[in-house]
């Protein structure tokens, strides 16, 4: 399954051009589900619309910051996205808006960050007599410009550059650098070494936990106890990534199932006692798998150590 993407733009979109046009490659790990803009007329809602891409406009003018943000976050939800790409998005985000896509928004600006944040980006690297300019793709935090960066391109400072000359080849660099870079991102989704690491993460947080190899399987269990979680990676060929922890018994497997059967599966040799959950489906809430691994640890942990969680528990 692709990664669902949301775009934000405020004028021309070019960027969310060169997003779309990657997108159409079957290769690409992410499609183009929205572009939205706060600004009914910017370009790029045109060419999107022409793509047979969904478009939203609501313009921000005469509402408060967060409210608008909601009715953004609103539309993107209803376009099923699962992340948000800015690019050349004029607005300051709340901080409602920003945590709700903690991990799940990109932004890219142009200039190689941490080096100047904010406008005239451009100007300030000539001023600067600077040799090399640039454009960086980065997470977005509260902090403006200053999430963690995923990648830049460097591009070459002509003696004689003006702003604006400069200005059009850092867009031919960042034209290359947002799809390359928001494909790598996304596909973390689906890369099974990420989705172990993740596991690895949340399991071993876990009182007196540790990783063991068992029949090519990871997996994890109480030091010199039982196991609590395993990953299953492509077993038997199957192409799955997904993550086996204990349940109360055959009931609790098939209600589960029930609820969702592309997500849930009942292990083969595991028994009732055991559910698979996918971890690849592209939509993966880590705060439920952790919540998942926690009572899996809890269900085989000897109670002298259940029992020292509670006491902590308590204070
Ligand atoms: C780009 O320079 C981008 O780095 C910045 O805003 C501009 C958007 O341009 N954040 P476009 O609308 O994608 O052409």
């Amino acid at each position: 399954m692709k990664a669902r993407v949301a775009v934000l733009i405020s004028g021309a979109g070019t960027n969310m051009a060169a997003l779309l046009y990657a997108s159409k490659l079957s290769s690409c790990p992410y499609e183009v589900v929205l572009v939205a803009s706060n600004n009914p007329d910017a370009e790029g809602l045109k060419i999107a619309a022409t793509e047979g891409i969904a478009t939203f406009a609501k313009s921000h003018i005469g509402l408060e910051r967060a409210a608008h943000d909601a009715i953004m976050h609103e539309a993107i939800t209803q376009a099923g996205a699962t992340y948000v790409v800015l690019a050349g998005y004029m607005r300051i985000l709340s901080t409602e808006f920003v945590e709700k896509w903690d991990e799940r928004m990109l932004n890219i600006h142009p200039s190689l960050l941490p080096k100047y944040k904010g406008v005239n980006t451009h100007q300030k690297a000539i001023e600067a007599k600077d040799s090399v300019a640039g454009c960086s793709v980065h997470l977005v935090t509260a902090e403006l410009d200053d999430g963690p960066v995923l990648g830049h391109i460097e591009v070459a400072i002509l003696p004689n550059d003006t702003a604006e000359t400069l200005a059009a080849r850092v867009k031919m660099a960042e034209h290359q650098l947002y799809p390359k870079i928001l494909a790598d991102y996304v596909g973390r989704d689906t890369n099974p070494e990420y989705l172990v690491d993740q596991v690895r993460t949340l399991a071993l947080t876990q009182p007196e936990a540790d990783e063991v190899l068992s029949h090519g399987m990871r997996c994890f269990g109480i030091i010199g106890g039982k196991k609590f979680a395993y990953v299953s990676v492509d077993h038997h060929g199957d192409g799955k990534t997904a993550l086996l922890v204990k349940i109360s018994g055959a009931e609790e497997q098939a209600m589960l199932i029930d609820s969702d059967e592309e997500r849930y599966y009942r292990p083969a040799y595991f028994g009732d006692g055991w559910i698979g959950i996918r971890l690849d489906l592209g939509d993966t809430d880590w705060d439920h798998i952790g919540d998942w691994i926690a009572k899996s640890w809890r269900a085989v942990a000897p109670k002298k150590l259940t029992k020292l969680m509670d006491v902590a528990g308590e204070f």
